[in-house]
């Protein structure tokens, strides 16, 4: 089995944080790598020790035939690059989001039902250490029915909107120079794994322009998505306002409890479960269900799992995608969750447009294989 799958990696520098899980993975082989960027591509083979280096994608899918692709480039390259390799029959593992555009999502499930290839979105705050442990207490019924959540992303990112010679960087194009809620995933993807139904229409609004008069993007921007059984979520992006970052900001509520994520550095993840907690007003750590209820990939986790990045996430992700190749279970965030993450965020912009307006999203499910609905 040893070394049976052979990736390659697109955009050198999100790469790196995949590559320590790809590395360990006894099943898989790293082969190649594209960046535009000569410098950071040079960078990267020394640093790795791969030598098949492009700068040009479908070169490398071409030259170095790899099994998968992980397309860690900027987010507007997602969808394309994802359905050249599609074309080709090699499996993808794609960052968030999935695409820039509701056309491009049109045109990315057209592949992926076109073709034998695997598509996953590697939505790695869905494999983070509370959020496993919080999707395990809703599987075991102790929220009884969920029914609302919050997330939030609250991270300053101005440094990285221009490079240091003052030119604007893709982020400044896709993230904030957009208005509306360009990147949701990471807040979305863990409530959906929890309220477990698909968001049928969304409402979005902003605070309005204040930080910085330059961006297009509302400081902060909130976006309400319910469900068909009118479940609520709520989630909220920041990437302007001025102030410590907070990317992990999560509540749960169901019938029978509630969670509430830290907020700060140093503090807990507190929940209350009406059948474990006596009195009614004393929220318990999280940590206490760990020994029942915490799965089995993060019970004993290898130490290379501990320090792969965004808290382990990017290792357990790695290591679905890889089962998936295999064909020993079906994607976690196969092509629909995906779409289900992603295009909330795109329809929010016609939504902020519009006011607020509650906007259809569309089930990915009923596209056919032309993309059409
Ligand atoms: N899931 C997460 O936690 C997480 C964290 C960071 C970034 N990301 C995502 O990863 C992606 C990359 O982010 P980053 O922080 O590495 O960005 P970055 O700007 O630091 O680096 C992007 C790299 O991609 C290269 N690139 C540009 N065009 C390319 C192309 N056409 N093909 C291949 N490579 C290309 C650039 O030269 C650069 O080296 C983004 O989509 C971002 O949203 C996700």
């Amino acid at each position: 089995m040893a070394n049976e799958i052979k990736v390659a990696f697109s955009g050198a520098r999100r790469a790196g944080s995949f590559f320590k899980a790809f590395q360990t993975h006894p099943e898989t082989e790293i082969v190649a790598l594209c960046d535009p960027y000569a410098p950071t591509l040079a960078a990267s083979g020394e640093a790795t020790g791969v030598t098949q280096l492009y700068t040009v994608f479908e070169t490398m899918l071409d030259e170095a035939r790899p099994d998968a692709v992980v397309v860690s480039s900027p987010m507007h390259y997602h969808a394309p690059q994802a359905i050249a390799a599609l074309q080709r029959g090699i499996h993808v593992l794609s960052e968030v989001t999935a695409a820039v555009s509701v056309d491009e999502c049109r045109w990315l499930v057209q592949a992926c039902n076109s073709s034998d290839a695997i598509y996953m979105m590697a939505e790695n705050y869905m494999y983070m250490k509370p959020n496993v442990l919080v999707a395990a207490l809703v599987e075991a019924g102790l929220f009884g029915d969920t029914y609302y959540a919050e997330g939030e992303y609250l991270h300053e990112l101005s440094v990285l909107h221009h490079m240091p010679d003052g030119s604007p960087t893709w982020r400044y194009y896709w993230q904030v120079g957009v208005n509306g809620c360009t990147y949701p995933t990471h807040s979305l993807g863990p409530c959906l794994m929890w309220i477990k139904e698909r968001p049928e229409r969304i409402s979005c609004v902003g605070t309005g322009i204040w930080t910085d008069p330059e961006h297009a993007m509302e400081d902060t921007v909130l976006l309400l998505c319910k469900t068909g059984s009118e479940k609520l979520m709520r989630i909220r992006v920041d990437m302007l306002s001025k102030r410590p970052h907070s990317m992990t900001n999560y509540t749960l509520q169901g019938t029978k409890g509630a969670y509430e994520s830290r907020r700060r550095p140093g503090e807990g993840d507190w929940i209350w479960l009406e059948d474990f907690c006596k009195d009614p007003d004393v929220w318990v750590p999280l940590e206490t269900f760990e020994d029942e209820y915490m799965p089995e990939i993060w019970r004993d986790p290898p130490e290379e799992a501990v320090r792969a990045g965004h808290g382990g996430g990017d290792y357990f992700e790695v290591m679905d995608f890889v089962d998936a190749v295999q064909g020993r279970k079906p994607p976690p965030i196969d092509i629909h969750a995906a779409m289900d993450m992603t295009l909330p965020g795109l329809i929010s912009q016609e939504s902020i447009r519009r006011g607020g307006e509650w906007l259809e999203v569309p089930n990915t499910k009923g596209w056919g294989t032309n993309g059409s609905g």
